[in-house]
C-alpha cells in the first residue's frame, strides 16, 4: 500500500486499511497505528474504565497479573509491538496482527507456533456491548493478558496441536464420506472445548469464583452475568459434557463450565487428547457449532 493515502479510523467494518487489505488477499498485516482516530482512541479507554472494577472483583489471578506484565492501561490502544515485547520473554506467545476473519485450520496452527492471530480494529462507540465479530478489546484486553501464563500458554498449544493431529488421525479410512464426518466430528468437539473454556470459561479460585474466558473478560455485561447472574447455569467441569454440547454465539450464554485451576484445564485437554486417540469423538452430538465443507477440506489439504 505504499504510496497511497491511507484514511483514518480503525472502527469494526469501517476501516479503509482493512478493506483495502482484504481487497489485496492480506490475512497478515502489521498494525497502523497512525490510524486510530480519536473516536477510536475513546472507546478504548471507555471500555477499559467501564470494565476495570469488574477485573478487580471477578478475573483470575492470572490475567490480573498478565495486565501488569503487559502494562495495559486505559490511556491508549496498545501497540502490538510493545506486547510483544512483554510477552514474548514470558510464554514465546505473540499476538499477530489480522484483516479479519481466520479460518480454523491456519488459526489453530497458529496457535501451536504460539501465534495469536489478533484483530486491530475496534468496536463502534454507539455499540460498547455489542460485539459483531471480535475486536481488539477483546483480543488483546480479553485473551491475551492470559497468554502470560505458562501453564494457560502450553494448553492453546496443544489445542492447536490436537486440532492439526485431526485430519492424519484418519488418514486410513477409504470412504471418503465417513472420513469427512469423523474429522467434522472432531473439529467440532475440539470448538465446543475451546468455547467453554479460553472463550467462556470460569474458574472456583478457593471459594471464589472467578472468570478467565475471554468472551466473558471482555464484556462488562458478560461478567456481570457470568458471576452473579442467578439465571446462569454453572456446572463442574465434565469433559464429556462439554464436547457434546452445542453453543450460540449471539446472546448471553446460558450456560458454564467451571474448573478448579489452569492445572486442572491443563489435565482436561490431555484427556481430551486420549479421547481423539479412543475414537470418542468420533460421533459427538449434532448442532452447533457448524463445520462447513470449505473448512474441512482446509484440514483434509494435506492427506
Ligand atoms: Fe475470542
Amino acid at each position: 500500500m505504499a504510496g497511497k493515502i491511507l484514511v483514518r479510523g480503525l472502527t469494526t467494518t469501517k476501516a479503509p486499511f482493512i478493506e483495502e487489505a482484504k481487497k489485496n488477499g492480506e490475512l497478515f498485516i502489521r498494525q497502523p497505528y497512525e490510524l486510530y482516530s480519536k473516536e477510536n482512541q475513546k472507546v478504548w479507554t471507555k471500555l477499559y474504565n467501564n470494565i476495570m472494577p469488574l477485573w478487580e472483583k471477578h478475573a483470575n489471578e492470572k490475567f490480573l497479573e498478565g495486565i501488569q506484565h503487559l502494562s495495559l492501561s486505559p490511556r491508549q490502544i496498545p501497540k502490538l509491538e510493545d506486547i510483544n515485547r512483554f510477552l514474548e520473554p514470558l510464554t514465546g506467545f505473540q499476538a499477530k496482527p489480522v484483516s479479519g476473519y481466520v479460518p480454523p485450520y491456519l488459526f489453530f496452527e497458529c496457535l501451536k507456533n504460539r501465534q495469536f492471530p489478533t484483530t486491530i480494529t475496534i468496536r463502534d462507540g454507539k455499540k460498547l456491548e455489542y460485539l459483531p465479530e471480535p475486536d481488539i478489546f477483546h483480543d488483546i484486553a480479553g485473551h491475551v493478558p492470559m497468554h502470560t501464563d505458562p501453564v494457560f500458554a502450553d494448553i492453546l498449544v496443544k489445542c492447536g496441536s490436537l486440532a492439526g493431529s485431526v485430519a492424519k488421525r484418519h488418514a486410513h479410512i477409504s470412504s471418503r464420506e465417513e472420513q469427512i464426518a469423523k474429522v467434522k466430528s472432531n473439529l467440532k468437539a475440539l470448538a465446543r472445548f475451546f468455547w467453554f473454556t479460553i472463550e467462556f470459561g470460569l474458574m472456583k479460585e478457593g471459594s471464589r469464583l472467578c472468570v478467565y474466558g475471554s468472551g466473558i473478560l471482555s464484556s462488562a455485561g458478560e461478567i456481570q452475568y457470568a458471576t452473579e447472574s442467578r439465571d446462569a447455569q454453572r456446572y463442574p467441569f465434565r469433559l464429556e459434557w462439554v464436547v457434546n454440547q452445542s453453543f450460540q454465539i449471539d446472546s448471553f450464554q446460558p450456560l458454564f463450565f467451571v474448573i478448579d485451576s489452569f492445572e486442572h484445564l491443563y489435565e482436561e485437554v490431555k484427556r481430551l487428547e486420549t479421547f481423539l486417540n479412543e475414537g470418542k469423538l468420533d460421533n459427538v452430538a449434532y448442532d452447533e457449532p457448524h463445520i462447513g465443507d470449505k473448512e474441512i477440506e482446509d484440514f483434509l489439504y494435506d492427506l
